[in-house]
Formats: C-alpha cells, sequence, structure tokens
C-alpha cells in the first residue's frame, strides 16, 4: 500500500512510558521525531491521541461517576495530551494544528474539516482533540471518524503489540500473527483490535486498519515505506 495521507492512532497510555499515569517527556519526545521522519517523507499525517493515561470514562463510571461526566473528563484528558504532543512536535520543528471536538478555542482551533484538510496540504500535522465530541464514543472510533472524514488512505494503530495475533500474545506463546486479515474474520475469531463501533464504521467504509507496534525505533517510517511490519485488516 502506498500512503499519501494516514491518520495515527496513539493510545494516551502509550504515553505514560514507564510511569504509572501522566505524561513521560522522553516517550513523548521519542513519537515526535518518529512522526518527523515520516512528515519530511511528504506524508500527510493526522493525529488521534487517547486520554487514558490520564482519564477514563469507563473507570470512572465504575467507581459511581455519571458516565457521562466521566466521559467529558476523558475528552478534556485527550486536549491535554493533543497539547503535549503539539509542543513537542514543534520542539521538533514539525508544524502542527491542534482542533478540537468540543470548542475550547482560547486554547485550540475548532475541529473544521475543511481546515483540517487544508493544513495537512500544507505539510502541517494536524491533532484532532476531544474525541468525537461526544460521551459513550471512543477515541479509537473518533480516530476512524476523521480518517473517513479526511478520506486518509489508513488508519495506523500504533500499539504495544506488532499486530494482531490468534491469541493474546503476552499471554499466549503459539499465538501467531496475522500479516493481512479481513474484518469479517475479526469479528469471527473474536478478536480484539478496536471496539465494535470504531472496527464496524471501519468496515464500512472500507478504511484499512494497520495494527503496529509504534515503540520501536524506526517502526512507523518502515511501515509507511511498505515493509510489512505489523497487521493489515480490510475488506
Ligand atoms: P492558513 O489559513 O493556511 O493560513 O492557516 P493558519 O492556521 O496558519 O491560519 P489561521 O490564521 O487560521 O491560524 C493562525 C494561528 O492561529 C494558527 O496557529 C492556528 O492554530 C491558530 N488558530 C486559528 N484559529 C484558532 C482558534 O479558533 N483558536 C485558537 N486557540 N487558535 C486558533
Amino acid at each position: 500500500m502506498e500512503y499519501k495521507r494516514i491518520l495515527l492512532k496513539l493510545s494516551g497510555e502509550a504515553l505514560m512510558g514507564d510511569r504509572q499515569y501522566g505524561i513521560d517527556p522522553k516517550r513523548l519526545s521519542e513519537y515526535a521525531k518518529e512522526i518527523k521522519q515520516v512528515v519530511d517523507k511528504g506524508i500527510e499525517v493526522a493525529i488521534v491521541i487517547g486520554g487514558g493515561n490520564i482519564f477514563r470514562g469507563v473507570a470512572g463510571a465504575s467507581n459511581g461517576m455519571d458516565r457521562v461526566q466521566g466521559d467529558h473528563m476523558g475528552m478534556l484528558a485527550t486536549c491535554i495530551n493533543g497539547l503535549a504532543l503539539q509542543s513537542a512536535l514543534e520542539a521538533e520543528d514539525v508544524i502542527t494544528r491542534l482542533q478540537t471536538a468540543i470548542e475550547i478555542k482560547e486554547i485550540a482551533e475548532p475541529y473544521i474539516k475543511r481546515k483540517a484538510i487544508r493544513h495537512l496540504e500544507k505539510g502541517r500535522v494536524v491533532i484532532f482533540g476531544g474525541g468525537t465530541g461526544n460521551p459513550y464514543f471512543t477515541t479509537d472510533t473518533a480516530a476512524v471518524l476523521r480518517a473517513i472524514e479526511i478520506s486518509a488512505d489508513a488508519i495506523l494503530k500504533g500499539t504495544r503489540v506488532d499486530g494482531i495475533y490468534t491469541a493474546d500474545p503476552e499471554k499466549n506463546a503459539d499465538a501467531v500473527k496475522y500479516e493481512n486479515i479481513t474484518f469479517k474474520e475479526v469479528i469471527q475469531k473474536g478478536l480484539k483490535v478496536m471496539d465494535m463501533t470504531a472496527f464496524t464504521l471501519s468496515e464500512e467504509n472500507k478504511l484499512p486498519i494497520i495494527v503496529f507496534d509504534m515503540n520501536t525505533n524506526g517502526n512507523l517510517m518502515r511501515l509507511v515505506s511498505g515493509e510489512n511490519i505489523g497487521t493489515v485488516v480490510n475488506n
């Protein structure tokens, strides 16, 4: 696959590095360097980042908090991560724009699809904060939604593992990695890639999902250069 415009999905937890919560500046700066490499190659990059390193609505709800209230806190958490990532990218001289699904316009631009595309065309990295702007939707769903809206070639889901396995590779030594798998197979086999809302949105819109290990230096670049790392999910 040749990539011209990608949507990179990063989890909030990934930003913790070795910490228990919050943001590890070293990890953040490593990510910024990885992203810079692909931007310098002329690839248009949009990013959706989670907020689980700061707050998870679901966790709040299980502790008796109102779910909607918790999800709003989670949305703010993704904006905090977005600001951090923006700073880290700017430290690498990457031009960025942060757009948020909930208006906080003193801090960031509101999400406007046409503006986002214009920024990408000008070679700016666009970070989408605030998830979809709605409770009950994950940042994976936001990533798929934004990827479809901006006509990204694929959604690159950076994780701790290097792809989708027949079983959880962290628990099962016999697990085998798929290079390619269809959306239908993922569902039939009960494999976990994204939550169902995100996953079916991607399937219906024929948007490939590539799961790869973002924590190995140079992997993002290898992937966009066409190397077969990770697992590709498509129709
Ligand atoms: P062009 O239209 O291509 O020139 O894009 P631009 O983003 O450079 O132009 P614009 O004048 O829209 O933005 C200039 C700066 O202001 C950029 O850093 C934007 O991120 C920022 N900016 C634009 N709109 C808003 C907003 O509503 N809120 C905040 N906080 N910043 C904004």
